[in-house]
């Protein structure tokens, strides 16, 4: 409405650019000042002249246009001239623009690829909190560019390859077994691990023996990568039960272990592009004008590291998929990582290092207390899961016994307040996960929204689904209560855009909480299936719009809304 409001002004406002124009329009928060106001304090200052002129000109400009525009009235005030759009028409624009296929949202990414490299845990090693933010974060970045036309590319860059491999190996062999292992899984290979790491500095020899057995990885030795494989395939097992929990997958699993052979090859164009030197028997790329540590290439040994298997992967990446940008969703404690992988891009002369961009988001506590493993305060993503999924369903058993479907809504409700409060604030920001938060029903959680669905679903239910009226008297809608509804449904789109462009799946969370706190207080003060027949109808429709605009945004944060709760 905006775009389109500066669009006409243009035309009829001398000296002022559709540009100038949207910079300048603002979006009072009080509605008394108009739905849109222009402010002329710059434009004064240019022009020499007293805002309050500029002002009353300006409405004078517009007021012989006022159909065209949409603007029912024009008001000076001060240095604004405030415009009141014409309601009817706007809630007309909006309803409809919401009833077209994908609610009206322009496809802005058609044609262009996003690479998405998210959640990637590590292979023998629990699937913990910090892994569940990457994962959610990710995967409602994805459903956002998605929804926006671009085509995804999810990748699960998992940490399956590392000097620890040998150290499990050995530490298998000497204090594990075969049924052991495929009994407690992951939670067999953490504990022979810490106890490696608990033995090794009493006996080094353990030490060579780790190293010899990675190097024999390295070199492709049977045996060796066998059982390497079996402790992913233990590893996949229960990091597929989370995804499939929260509904989730990737179209490539390629771990660290697949850039391994793609390192020889760069660190020959390293060679030739000069960038190599030489560091206490390793390879490294010196970042030191950057400010930057340098960036290891190859250890002593010669061996792959993380960051020469994450340029590896980069490159494949670009020549496999042709990206227009490249993501990676990560704990803020990787942010130099990354920067050294995208300045190794630049040196090599790449212009698009520009297009590879690190997201970062940051630490969960558990009830105030800081989550480490050394301490054993680890919160296992799955456990995390199942409580929420628990605790909803004794929620349901006091408030709603006779609910059908008791199971299948209560997985519906734990998993997505799980995922609603991870996403509610910035990602930048610390979550502190605590139970209440998380699953209360009011204020900003996932269950409110849910339950504002399902409140609206209901009503739909009691009107008779297939009777959506088909002709609807947009006057019926113009009052401030429910045009307050019909303006915050007009900003879907562009909070889609926005948290699409920002990265931040925050910004559409808290949107539906507005929403819906809109829709709660329209439901609480109009009456809808006892109002007199055109009122009925216009109200039907705006809950049908609300209702769907909240399953579509919830579906965006990747959480799902039961039809009754
Ligand atoms: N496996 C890493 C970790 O758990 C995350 C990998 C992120 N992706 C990447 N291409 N480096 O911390």
């Amino acid at each position: 409405m905006k775009k389109l409001l500066c669009k006409k002004a243009a035309e009829v406002l001398e000296g002022l650019s559709y540009e100038q124009l949207m910079d300048l329009v603002e979006m009072p928060a009080d509605e008394k000042m108009g739905d849109f106001a222009i402010p002329c304090f710059t434009l004064a200052k240019v022009q020499r002249k007293n805002p309050a002129v500029i002002a009353v000109e300006m409405k004078e400009a517009l007021s012989v246009h006022k159909s065209v525009l949409g603007i029912s009235q024009l008001e000076n005030v001060g240095g604004y001239c405030n415009l009141f759009v014409d309601r009817e028409t706007f809630t007309q624009h909006v309803l409809e623009k919401i009833s077209r296929p994908n609610l009206g949202i322009s496809p802005i990414g058609t044609g262009k690829t996003v690479c998405m490299d998210y959640s990637s845990p590590n292979i023998a090693k629990n699937f913990h909190v910090g892994h569940l933010r990457t994962t959610i974060i990710g995967n409602s970045l994805y459903k956002l560019h998605e929804k926006l036309g671009y085509k995804v590319v999810r990748i699960n860059h998992l940490g399956d390859w590392g000097t620890q491999f040998g150290k499990l190996i050995v530490a298998y062999k000497k204090w594990s077994s075969k049924e052991q292992v495929e009994q407690e899984g992951i939670d067999e290979l953490m504990r022979i691990y810490a106890l490696f790491s608990k033995e090794a500095p009493k006996n080094p020899k353990l030490i060579e023996e780790a190293r010899a057995w990675f190097v024999k990885m390295e070199q492709n030795d049977r045996e060796a990568l066998a059982i390497w494989d079996w402790f992913k395939e233990i590893s996949m097992v229960e990091f597929e039960r989370v995804y499939e929990m929260l509904g989730i997958s990737f179209d490539y699993y390629l771990g660290e272990s697949f850039y391994r052979d793609k390192v020889p090859a760069l660190i020959e164009e390293l060679q030739e592009k000069q960038l190599l030197v030489e560091s206490q028997g390793a390879q490294v790329i010196d970042l030191s004008p950057y400010d930057m540590p340098p960036c290891l290439i190859t250890k002593s040994d010669g061996g792959t590291i993380y960051h020469s298997r994450d340029i590896a992967a980069l490159l494949y990446r670009k020549a496999n998929h042709h990206f227009h940008k490249c993501l990676y969703v990560t704990g803020l404690e990787q942010t130099l990582h990354f920067k050294q992988i995208f300045k190794a891009i630049e040196l090599m002369g790449y212009h698009w290092h520009a297009d590879c961009v690190h997201i970062p988001y940051g630490l969960v506590s558990m009830d105030g207390a800081k989550l480490s493993t050394r301490n054993g305060n680890v919160i296992y993503a799955e456990d995390i899961l199942k409580e929420a999924i628990g605790r909803a369903l004794e929620a349901i058993e006091e408030k709603n016994p006779d609910l059908p479907c008791k199971k299948a809504v209560s997985e519906k409700i734990g998993i997505g307040a799980v995922i609603f409060h991870d996403l509610y604030n910035q990602r930048i920001k610390n979550v502190d996960f605590s139970w209440e938060d998380v699953l209360s029903f009011e204020g900003t959680t996932g269950p409110y929204v849910q339950y504002t669905y399902a409140r609206a679903k209901s009503i739909l239910r009691k009107n008779g689904m297939q009777n959506l009226p088909s002709d609807v008297d947009y006057r019926c809608l113009v009052d401030d209560i429910p045009f307050t509804l019909v303006k915050i449904l007009m900003g879907y789109e562009e909070t889609v855009c926005n948290a699409a462009q920002k990265y931040e799946p925050s910004i559409l969370a808290k949107y539906l909480v507005t929403l819906a706190a809109a829709f709660n207080r329209f439901y609480h003060e109009c009456p809808i299936l006892n109002a007199a027949p055109a009122e009925r109808n216009a109200r039907i429709i705006l809950v049908d719009t609300v209702q769907k605009v909240i399953k579509d945004g919830c579906a965006l944060l990747s959480m799902e809304c039961p039809e009754e709760m």
